[in-house]
């Protein structure tokens, strides 16, 4: 009720009266506001009311669906791609950062930033993605910014004119839909399989796409890895008419069954795509730090992209996560997640084994931080997770990342919740879901 007459007071409906109350207002806005409609040329009836533009009409919808604040304490069952921290090496972190401000001397930090990020970061990326992920770059073509998020934004306003079409997965990561539309770009839902993007569907959907956004090392959200074959088709499709593919990399670092096949990246031989990755997941998200790997001839237009953005994530994380690489410990922090993830991954599954059979499946999980859930026919994910909401969790479903009807499915990490913690989720989806069964039957 008090947000209710905020907002009309807001609005110019309501007016307090020191010491005495609040009122409706003599003047009402509505009279103002039926002028200045009327005032509008009859050709412009059509246009949004708001003096936004196209695309700011796009970004005020998105905003509308976000919260100002996200949901603190959602059951880490649900919370997707959150790190365990209680493996995260803090002591180290923290003497890197004293260290890091013991030596540079302070006028050091009114120095201008380098735009693509710090030399000794791009560096330890350059050697770190060669091994771990076959990438093949040099580190002029490395840029450092403050979230992939940002990479996906910016690279869809360098790419795409307003109109031109685009692919995305479906299901699929809901950011790489919302940058191709604020940037006035058409994203198109393409199916897929276990291969992952269906290639051939999307040359039938949307034969002149310019871009495609993927994630082939592990889909988001089902976790298929995209075969050799698929790659292959893939950048033969850009090739053949200068398309781009942008490839998500966000979570394979950890890979527990089935060869890791090297990044896109690294098969590209004609420079159509952008790679990006992330160290949300590896580290953690409020580092705000990720990065992009650009072909050599698109490096000055990314610089020229990132500039006006004024996108310099700060230098003393930058030079205190280069020194956290350099000497080992990012490496070793990986085997350490890499070992507890596989063993929670275990856990989770023998534990959906034990307690909930026929009630969820599990899907396929052979890397990264989450599994899909599927749900017995039926049931629907979205009541699933209207019903969680009730009790303040955030249950991401397979059917909200989807454009077209899909199998139901939830999400569920098994990287940050602890043994304790994933048996008491598991309990308590057991109870919503036969709740639902209970509703539907
Ligand atoms: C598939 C995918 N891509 C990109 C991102 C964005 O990562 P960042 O935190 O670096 O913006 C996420 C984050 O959850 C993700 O799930």
């Amino acid at each position: 009720v008090r947000n209710a007459i905020d907002q009309l007071m807001a609005e110019g409906y309501l007016e307090a009266q020191v010491g005495s109350g609040t009122y409706v207002t003599s003047q009402l806005p509505d009279a103002t506001l039926a002028i200045w409609s009327e005032k509008e040329p009859a050709s412009q009836s059509d246009h949004p009311p708001r003096p936004l533009s196209s695309y700011g009409e796009t970004m005020a919808r998105i905003g509308r669906s976000f919260p100002d604040q996200p949901l603190q304490n959602n059951h880490p069952l649900f919370a997707i791609g959150m790190p365990d921290m209680s493996l995260f090496p803090g002591k180290i972190w923290t003497r890197l950062l004293t260290r890091y401000h013991r030596r540079t001397p302070i006028r050091q930090l009114a120095q201008p930033q380098s735009m693509g990020g710090e030399l000794a970061l791009r560096q330890a990326l350059v050697s770190y993605l060669r091994t771990a992920r076959a990438v093949h770059c040099d580190a002029e073509q490395v840029f450092v910014v403050a979230g992939s998020q940002r990479s996906l934004y910016v690279t869809a306003q360098l790419l795409l004119n307003a109109g031109d079409r685009a692919w995305t997965e479906d299901p699929g990561y809901v950011g790489a839909r919302s940058a191709i539309l604020c940037t006035g770009g058409r994203p198109f839902p393409i199916p897929v399989d276990a291969n992952g993007l269906d290639v051939d569907a999307g040359i039938r959907i949307a034969p002149d796409a310019k871009l495609a956004v993927v994630t082939p090392s592990h889909q988001f959200p089902l976790g298929y890895t995209m075969s050799l074959p698929r790659r292959l088709q893939l950048l033969q499709w850009a090739d053949s008419s200068r398309r781009w593919i942008v490839e998500d990399d966000y979570d394979s670092a950890f890979r527990f069954d089935g060869p890791a096949l090297p990044a896109l990246q690294g098969l590209d031989k004609n420079g159509r795509v952008i790679y990006l990755g992330t160290f949300s997941k590896v580290l953690f998200p409020a580092l705000r730090l990720a990065y992009l790997i650009v072909p050599p001839n698109l490096v000055s237009a990314y610089r020229g992209a990132l500039v006006p953005t004024g996108s310099y994530p700060p230098l003393v994380n930058q030079m205190v996560l280069a020194e956290f690489m350099q000497e080992g410990h990012f490496a070793r922090h990986l085997r350490r997640m890499q070992k507890r993830y596989a063993e929670k991954r275990h856990f989770l599954h023998k534990l959906v084994q034990q307690t909930m059979s026929g009630l969820l499946e599990l899907g396929v999980a052979e890397c990264g931080m989450h599994v899909v859930g599927w749900l017995p026919p039926g049931i629907s994910d979205t009541a699933i997770s209207a019903r969680a909401q009730q009790d303040g969790y955030h249950i991401i479903t397979v059917s909200g990342l989807s454009q077209k009807q899909t199998r139901p499915g939830i999400l569920l990490s098994f990287t940050s919740a602890s043994a304790r913690q994933m048996r008491d989720g598991i309990i308590y989806l057991e109870k919503i879901i036969a709740e639902q069964m209970k509703i539907t039957h």
